[in-house]
């Protein structure tokens, strides 16, 4: 079986970090969403996979997956032109796909149990697709299926105005090589993309085997910037303690991980926390469900609930921050005198989202 993971897209949901960086390779504990990805189809026995890529954020998923990268995997990538669909995207690698049956998985998708299992079954089963479904509290967001008694899926329907059940699809399909002739027959959907949905009623409609598999622990589509923090806090609530000696005698409290380089000087971490290579916290407090990125830094400040990116700057503010995703580089500077501030100067890109 190949592999498929679409991380095309334009990521509008996103911005503003998504302006300058592909939304796959947003850091969730330090490590890119695309490679829990990737790691998950290594453990499934996948190692031909395709990439579908978009012309704007292609060469930075080709760099991340670059050789440096150490995933013992052969990536082919492939240019979608313009993102028309998850159908269309499938369309887009059929001359990598061939006749082979393969995993499509969203690039944006994250899952605590993996696919593993799932890809077993399918590989010595039947089905010409399975379909991973989950129940979510508003399914108007997502494909939603109907399922009969035998728990085959008998009708498909991408983000309904009023869903027929709350079962949403898991961005993670595995497809028999039929679903390339359903694909062939598509018509664009009301929001002018190829829809996957449409092509897997297609294979319902034809009376094939579409099965469906409920997922098991929890589920994130790291869609929108409440979903990177969850994302976050998910897999921060996995991490386990790995605290070099030299910071034994720091305040590192539970699940913290501290790689190499890291300078703490009077701080506090509470876990679960991840901070990555040469972040400096100085005089700090770094709370619970936090990823620190590589050479940040904590000055005389609070943070807790949050994403801070890489070379990104927390100096001297005023109250704790909570709930933030800080992105690259960027700087908030309180310029901690003491006293109460009446002006603000702020230097913000578009979409920046400040609340005070
Ligand atoms: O996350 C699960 C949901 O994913 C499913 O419930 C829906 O049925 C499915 O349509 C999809 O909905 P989204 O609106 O979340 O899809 P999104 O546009 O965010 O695209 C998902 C990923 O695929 C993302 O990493 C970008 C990439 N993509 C998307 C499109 C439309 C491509 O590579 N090419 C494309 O043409």
């Amino acid at each position: 079986m190949k592999g498929l993971i679409l991380s095309g897209g334009k990521g509008t949901r996103l911005r503003p970090l998504t302006f300058t960086r592909a939304k796959q390779l947003i850091p969730i504990a330090n490590k890119p969403n695309l490679f829990y990805v990737v790691e998950d189809l290594l453990r499934s026995g996948i190692r031909e996979i395709g990439v579908i890529i978009s012309p704007e954020t292609g060469a930075e998923i080709r760099q991340a997956l670059g050789p440096q990268s150490g995933f013992d995997a052969s990536f082919t990538f492939i240019t979608q032109d313009e993102p028309r669909g998850l159908a269309h995207a499938v369309k887009t690698a059929r001359g990598f796909l061939g006749q082979d049956a393969f995993v499509m998985y969203l690039g944006d998708n994250l899952l605590s149990g993996g696919i593993a299992r799932l890809v077993e079954d399918f590989r010595s089963g039947q089905s010409d697709a399975n379909v991973l479904l989950t129940a979510v509290d508003d399914p108007r967001q997502f494909g939603v299926a109907v399922l009969d008694e035998q728990g085959r899926v008998t009708r498909l329907v991408e983000k309904p105005k009023e869903p027929p059940s709350n079962l949403a699809l898991v961005g993670v399909y595995l497809f028999k090589s039929v679903i390339h002739d359903v694909i062939e027959t598509l018509k664009p959907s009301w929001r002018n993309e190829y829809e996957i949905t449409d092509a897997i009623q297609g294979l319902i409609d034809r009376g094939l085997n579409v099965r469906s598999t409920r997922v098991h622990g929890w589920w994130k589509d790291t869609g929108k910037p409440e979903d990177l923090l969850d994302a976050n806090r998910l897999i921060l609530s996995q991490v386990r303690r790995q605290v070099p000696s030299e910071y034994e005698k720091a305040d590192i409290a539970g699940e913290v991980v501290v790689e190499e380089g890291v300078n703490i000087s009077n701080s506090l971490i509470r876990g679960p926390a991840h901070i990555a290579r040469g972040a400096v916290l100085q005089d700090a407090y770094v709370g619970p469900y936090t990823s620190i990125g590589p050479e940040a830094q904590v000055i005389h400040s609070e943070v807790e609930y949050s994403i801070v990116f890489g070379e990104a700057k927390l100096l001297h503010l005023p109250c704790r921050l909570d709930a933030s995703v800080i992105g690259q580089g960027v700087v908030v500077d309180g310029c901690g005198d003491g006293r109460r501030k009446h002006t603000l100067q702020l230097v913000l890109g578009d979409h920046s989202q400040v609340k005070i």
